[in-house]
C-alpha cells in the first residue's frame, strides 16, 4: 500500500522534466565508478606519475591547552587538523550532475593521508570526523580533532611566572617524502590569529602564539616531511600567588615578628612550631606540583629551605642559653654575622 503509494508519487518526479539532469548525489559516484571494479585509486596515494609526490596541505588549529602535569613533564592539548590534496581521479563537471559540486563521504571512500605525532604519549584518543569532503575538480579534505598527550621538557626555574614552550611535530610516517610531502596551508600569523579565535578555555594556561617549522627527517635512509608546531604558553600566576607566595610571605613575616616580640620562650616556641606545621603543609603542596627531578629547581623551592632555616634557628640558638636573653640581643648573636 505504502509502497504503491510512494511509486504514483515518484513516477511522475522521474519521467518529468528534464530527464536527462542527473540530480542525486548517487549518479555522481556512479559516474566516478566508486562502487564498481573500475574504482579510482581507492587505497593507494592517488598519484598519476609515480615520481612526482603527492602534496598535502596541513592547517592546524589550537582549540585548548587542557593540562600540564608538571610532574609527569607532558601537556594535555585539544586541536583541529584539516589536510587537503588532490585526488586527480575524482573529478566531475558539476553542470552535468544539477550542478553538485561537492559531496561528503565515509572517510574509508578513498585513500587518506595517515599521520603521526611524534611526541605522543598517551594512546589513540582521536574524535576525528569519520567523513571526508570532495570537490568537483578532486580537491579532497579531512579535519581530525584530537585531544592528545604529549611529552615536553617543563622549564619550572620560574615557577609560578613561567613560560613554556612545546613541540609538537606532524608526520606522515608511512610514507616518505618521495609519496608525500606535507605543508603547512598557513603562514605562523595565520596558525596565530585562528588559534586566539578559536581558543576555548581560559584556564591555567595563557596561549601565547605557535611558530610553524617545517623540515624533514631522515631516518633509515628515507626522508620524512614533518611539520613542527611551537606552542609557548604562559601560566596565570594568581592563583599561585594567592595559595603560596603571599601565605609563605605572611609566615616569613610572623617568624620575623615572633623573633623581636618580648614574649616568653615557651610562647615563642609554640608559636614556632604551628609555623613550622604551616610550612609543612605549604612544601606538600609544593611537592605536588613540581617535578621530581629537575636539575633546574624553581627559585620558589630554594626560597623554602631558608625560611625552615629561619625558623629552626630560634630553639636552636635559644636552648644553647640558660636563660633567654633580650630577643635583640640574641637577634645580633643568632643572626647577624650572616647578615653582614
Ligand atoms: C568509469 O568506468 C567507465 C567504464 O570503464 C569509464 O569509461 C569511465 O571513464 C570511468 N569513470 C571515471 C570517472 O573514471
Ligand atoms: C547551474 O549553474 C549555472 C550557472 O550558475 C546555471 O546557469 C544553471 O541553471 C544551473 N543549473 C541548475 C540545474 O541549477
Ligand atoms: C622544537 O623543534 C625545533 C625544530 O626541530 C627546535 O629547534 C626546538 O629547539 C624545539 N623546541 C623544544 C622546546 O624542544
Amino acid at each position: 500500500m505504502w509502497e504503491a503509494f510512494l511509486a504514483i508519487l515518484t513516477l511522475p518526479l522521474a519521467t518529468g522534466a528534464a530527464p536527462e539532469q542527473l540530480c542525486k548525489y548517487d549518479d555522481v559516484l556512479q559516474y566516478l565508478n566508486i562502487s564498481s571494479e573500475k574504482a579510482p585509486a581507492l587505497h593507494t596515494i592517488p598519484k598519476e606519475n609515480w615520481e612526482e609526490p603527492l602534496k598535502v596541505e596541513v592547517q592546524f588549529i589550537l582549540m585548548s591547552i587542557l593540562s600540564v602535569t608538571e610532574k609527569l613533564q607532558t601537556v594535555t592539548v585539544y586541536f583541529l587538523v584539516t589536510m587537503k590534496w588532490k585526488n586527480v581521479f575524482v573529478t566531475w563537471n558539476p553542470q552535468d550532475f544539477c550542478n553538485i559540486s561537492n559531496l561528503v563521504l565515509p572517510v574509508d571512500t578513498f585513500w587518506s593521508p595517515y599521520i603521526i605525532i611524534y611526541e605522543k604519549v598517551d594512546e589513540e584518543k582521536s574524535l576525528s570526523r569519520p567523513f571526508l569532503s570532495i570537490t568537483h575538480n578532486g580537491i579532497v579534505s579531512k579535519t581530525q580533532q584530537q585531544q592528545v598527550t604529549i611529552t615536553c621538557s617543563l622549564e619550572m626555574h620560574q615557577f609560578p611566572f613561567d613560560t613554556q614552550t612545546c613541540n609538537m611535530s606532524i608526520s606522515s610516517f608511512m610514507n616518505s617524502e618521495t609519496d608525500i610531502i606535507l605543508l603547512s596551508s598557513q603562514t605562523t600569523e595565520e596558525a596565530n590569529k585562528q588559534s586566539q579565535l578559536y581558543h576555548l578555555t581560559n584556564g591555567e594556561w595563557k596561549f601565547m602564539n605557535i611558530n610553524i617549522i617545517q623540515h624533514t627527517e631522515s631516518l633509515e635512509e628515507e626522508e620524512f616531511a614533518v611539520i613542527t608546531y611551537e606552542i609557548s604558553m604562559k601560566r596565570r600566576p594568581i592563583l599561585y600567588v594567592l595559595n603560596l607566595i603571599f601565605p609563605t610571605c605572611a609566615l616569613y613575616l610572623l617568624d620575623m615578628t615572633i623573633l623581636f616580640s618580648a614574649s616568653s620562650f615557651g610562647d615563642k616556641i609554640s608559636f614556632q612550631l604551628s609555623l613550622i606545621i604551616g610550612e609543612s603543609v605549604l612544601a606538600l603542596i609544593l611537592k605536588d606540583i613540581l617535578p621530581t627531578s629537575s636539575d633546574d629547581p624553581p627559585i620558589i623551592e630554594c626560597l623554602c629551605p631558608n625560611d625552615y632555616g629561619c625558623i629552626g634557628d630560634l630553639p636552636i640558638n635559644a636552648a644553647e642559653e640558660e636563660t633567654p636573653p633580650p630577643i635583640p640581643q640574641g637577634y645580633e648573636t643568632a643572626e647577624m654575622p650572616r647578615a653582614r
